[in-house]
């Protein structure tokens, strides 16, 4: 399997004879690095997605440590590079709009620099997506070590989970059962460590999903982040990537489409986010492998939902790992993967999970007793989605999966803020709330914006659900029957755009279908009458994001930074 001759990079740097290699040494010994270690042992590069604007990933550094402890141990030389980073609470537009630039930033710092191996330090919901992407365009062996998430919040006696409960409390607040006090005292109960979301939110299902990529030292994804268990394994990873490059096992041996397919299936099994499907079509793309969209719906036909998380279910990552996190989770569904996978461990995915147990069977179920019996998300096609659009089933109320209800329509994010909750609005809990120029183009970079709020007379009435349709994403910590990722979206003159305020739109998720009922030569007439909007940027990266984003249904990677691998020679700097 990883039986090529290695050869390490970092020699043509570090083991020149030349002026080039007393420039290169040199230069490295002014941080303190000793003559013995520029002996030909692999050079490990850290990629640490730190940030004190991430906050999710502010304890990396110390992860960080561990790493390098480990990569010392095993014979190698680590070395930290920071690369821009990705925090979910303060990036505007929205850090989809900057993934595929963190993306570029991880590929080209690894192929730039003399480094035979990296270990990916990540967490928060993007810098998972981004590094592996930009790993895997780099092509060298590679390891994923998230941060792991936040110990459970708790507020009086109600456990809290990040995200999820903040959205609760919201519209509670909103319908008058909360004071703002109140409100003001649950914010400080929510997020009490350091470590990423610790609901089944973005953050958890990419670090799940890495691990189930084989991306991961078996059972490390759902660690939580203070846990001294996270540091461990941290130093094991540090050992194992030393190894990885001796056995030249680079990241695309492991990245196959047998391997996306498991990310897939424990993505069903786990109720994970929305975003996956984004995530892991453009790392699809980067890896070369095709992923059509109508994959996902196949494999979530056939996988059962078992793990009863928030926002699908009740517990949090705490409980999730005590249970006995991912490897659990896969041994559960062994035989319906791809079990000779190989993984970053050297071996199949199924050697991995052998000895995993679960130690709690009402957070990982077995598949005779699973949440749901079909996979947590679906994917719709109709006339109003040509190109596909996604529905997490598992987080909304079932009786809205098959529903018929008049349009009420938002021209973008800033209407529906304006008029959502205006008493004259013409609304009731039948309806269907749409909003429209919230996708890669229009948004502008597909903001989490799609479970709109529930119009405060609604709320009112005591209804918790309604079905809400827009062309953007949604945090995976949030809930509710919101169709997203609507492809090809309103501003690039898709189906969305032709609706009207009272058409009937019918949802009728058994059959995968979604419609606005209106024929087509309406639909035609319609289009004709669409006028493109003005580009949200005429300049830097906002603009080459515009030129560049492919749509949802696609990863919304840039067209060209599918694939890997370069054409380009590193030429010599001086
Ligand atoms: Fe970073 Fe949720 S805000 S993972």
């Amino acid at each position: 399997m990883a039986n090529d001759k290695p050869v390490l990079r970092s020699q043509d740097w570090f083991g020149r004879k030349d002026k080039l290699g007393f420039i290169h040494r040199s230069w490295m010994k002014a941080e303190g690095f000793p003559q013995s270690v520029f002996d030909g042992r692999p050079v490990i590069g850290i990629c640490n997605s730190w940030s004190e604007l991430t906050n999710c990933n502010a304890h990396l550094r110390q992860v960080a440590e561990a790493v390098k402890r480990g990569v010392w141990a095993a014979g190698g030389f680590p070395l930290e590079f920071p690369t821009i980073s990705l925090g979910e609470p303060f990036m505007r537009p929205t850090t989809m709009m900057f993934r595929n630039l963190m993306a570029m930033d991880v590929e080209e710092s690894i192929r730039a620099n003399p480094i035979d191996g990296v270990v990916l330090l990540c967490g928060c919901d993007k810098t998972t997506p981004a590094q592996i992407m930009g790993a895997v365009s780099a092509e060298l062996p590679s390891i994923v070590v998230p941060g792991g998430p936040m110990l459970k919040g708790r507020w009086k006696d109600q456990e809290i989970g990040s995200g999820t409960d903040v959205w609760r409390f919201d519209e509670e607040r909103r319908a008058g059962r909360l004071t703002d006090a109140q409100f003001c005292d649950i914010e400080s109960c929510m997020s009490r460590s350091a470590g990423h979301c610790m609901t089944m939110g973005t953050a958890s299902t990419m670090t799940s999903l890495a691990e189930a990529l084989g991306l991961t030292l078996t059972g490390c994804a759902n660690i939580p982040a203070p846990d001294s268990r996270r540091y461990e394994s941290a130093h094991r990873s540090g050992e194992r990537i030393v190894e990885m490059v001796k056995e030249n096992l680079t990241i695309t041996k492991i990245l196959t489409k047998k391997a996306i397919d498991n990310a897939i299936r424990v993505d069903m099994a786990i109720g994970g986010s929305t975003n996956a499907v984004i995530h892991l079509k453009a790392i699809a793309g980067r890896a070369g492998i095709d992923l059509p969209l109508s994959r996902f719906d196949e494999i979530s036909r056939q996988i059962p939902m078992i793990l009863n998380c928030s926002p699908s279910g009740k517990y949090l990552m705490e409980d999730v790992y005590y249970a006995g996190g991912v490897p659990a989770v896969m041994k559960e569904i062994v035989h319906l993967l791809d079990g000779d996978a190989i993984t970053c461990t050297g071996k199949s995915i199924a050697e991995n999970v052998a000895d995993a147990e679960v130690h709690d069977r009402d957070v990982i179920r077995s598949l005779d007793n699973p949440i749901q019996a079909t996979g947590g998300t679906v994917i719709l096609h109709g006339n109003l989605c040509p190109n596909g659009a996604v529905l997490k089933t598992s987080a909304a109320e079932q009786h809205l999966l098959q529903h018929e209800g008049r349009a009420v329509v938002f021209e973008n994010h800033t209407d529906m803020l304006d008029r959502i909750d205006d008493p004259d609005l013409d609304v009731d809990e039948t309806c269907v709330l749409v909003m429209r120029n919230v996708g890669a183009i229009g948004g502008p970079g597909m903001p989490e914006v799609g479970n709109m709020p529930l119009p405060k007379k609604v709320l009112a009435k005591g209804v918790r659900d309604m079905l809400r349709i827009s062309d953007a994403r949604m945090s995976g910590t949030s809930y509710g029957a919101v169709v997203l990722h609507v492809a090809p979206e309103a501003a690039v003159g898709g189906p969305l755009a032709a609706v009207r305020n009272g058409d009937r739109i019918r949802l009728d998720t058994a059959n995968r279908k979604l419609e606005l009922l209106i024929d087509e030569h309406e639909m035609n007439k319609r289009l004709r009458e669409w006028e493109e909007p003005e580009p949200a940027y005429d300049r830097g990266y906002g603009r080459l994001f515009l030129e560049n984003v492919l749509q949802a249904d696609e990863g919304c990677d840039f067209g060209f930074l599918k694939g890997k691998g370069s054409k380009a020679k590193l030429g010599l700097p001086f």
